[in-house]
């Protein structure tokens, strides 16, 4: 018996089936990398690279073109966690100074007897945040917007940590015997939206979002249907949007008087 070598390309069995695989690999390449991709009706691609880019998850040439910015302006503030934590007793005294502008809609203690919100104990990074936006153009408001627009970035800060330093006043509905709404606990998995609780209080604080407690039932319920119209698109990342476009009705209502009832 001839002793033939087994990785020989004069061994049949051997090319042979370094070919077969050598072939599918080539064919589940062509039709992974470029057929299927070029099949997507809605992926637009403008070729073999870009189709190739597509499946492979990188950048390609269309998805580079297609970032195009939105065309409306969004918020240029990056909130983190330390931001305007420090209680700083001249920039409060400062901003005490700046916010009697503020007093006739949100009242000289930061809190307001008509509908606009309250301030007093809000975080400073979220009324930093919103007045910022207000300036910019992120977020509009024909009320609100021409008293942020000549504001320096230093006063917005001031007057931040001035409204951080007031203490939260209950409103007059407050009833801590009113049990939470379960999308507030719970959130609503099957719809994509996250307990308002572990952002907004209860169960946790994350940067940027506005305490909720004592604001007007008013007030929460016009946001919430601005953010579900896309009038009000200021949230980073969509976060309040996509929650908002998934409430009902009744969800909006139940949490606008819940919150105004909380301390
Ligand atoms: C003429 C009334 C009026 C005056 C004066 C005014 N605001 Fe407002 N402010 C409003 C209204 C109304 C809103 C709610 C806007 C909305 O519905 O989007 C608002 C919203 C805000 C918000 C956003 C609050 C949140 O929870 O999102 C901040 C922060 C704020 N105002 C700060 C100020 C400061 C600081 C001043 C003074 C320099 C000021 N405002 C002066 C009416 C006023
Ligand atoms: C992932 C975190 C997150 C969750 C969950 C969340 N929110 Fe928010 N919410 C935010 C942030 C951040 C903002 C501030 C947006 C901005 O930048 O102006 C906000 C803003 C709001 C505002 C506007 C407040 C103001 O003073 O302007 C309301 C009202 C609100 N959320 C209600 C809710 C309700 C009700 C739920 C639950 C159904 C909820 N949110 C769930 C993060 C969250």
């Amino acid at each position: 018996m001839s002793e033939e070598k087994l990785y020989s390309l004069r061994n049949p069995w051997f090319s042979i089936s370094v070919g077969i695989t050598a072939a599918i690999a080539v064919l589940a390449a062509l039709v992974g990398l470029i057929w299927l991709p070029l099949l997507q009706p809605n992926l637009k691609l403008a070729g073999i690279w870009d189709a190739i880019c597509s499946a492979a998850g990188v950048p390609g040439p269309s998805t580079q073109a297609g970032a195009a910015p939105p065309a409306f302006k969004t918020s240029n503030v990056v909130v983190t966690p330390e931001m305007l934590t420090r209680q700083d007793q001249v920039s409060i005294g400062r901003g005490a100074t700046l916010a009697q502008r503020c007093a006739i809609c949100h009242g000289p203690q930061g809190v307001s007897d008509a509908n606009s919100p309250n301030l007093a104990g809000q975080f400073a990074a979220v009324t930093y945040k919103e007045l910022s936006d207000f300036k910019t153009g992120a977020r509009v408001n024909v009320v609100m917007s021409p008293f942020a627009a000549n504001m320096t970035d230093q006063e917005m800060r001031d007057v931040a940590l001035y409204y951080a330093y007031l203490p939260r006043v209950p409103s007059s509905q407050v009833n801590p015997n009113l049990l939470p709404p379960a999308i507030v606990v719970t959130g609503a998995p099957m719809r994509n939206i996250a307990p308002c609780g572990s952002c907004h209080g209860e169960i946790d604080v994350k940067a940027g979002s506005p305490w909720l407690g004592g604001q007007s039932a008013v007030y929460i319920k016009a946001q919430l249907q601005a953010f579900a119209s896309g009038a009000r698109r200021n949230d980073i990342s969509e976060q309040m949007r996509n929650i908002a476009r998934q409430m009902t009705a009744g969800e909006i209502d139940q949490v606008a008087r819940y919150y105004e009832a909380q301390p």
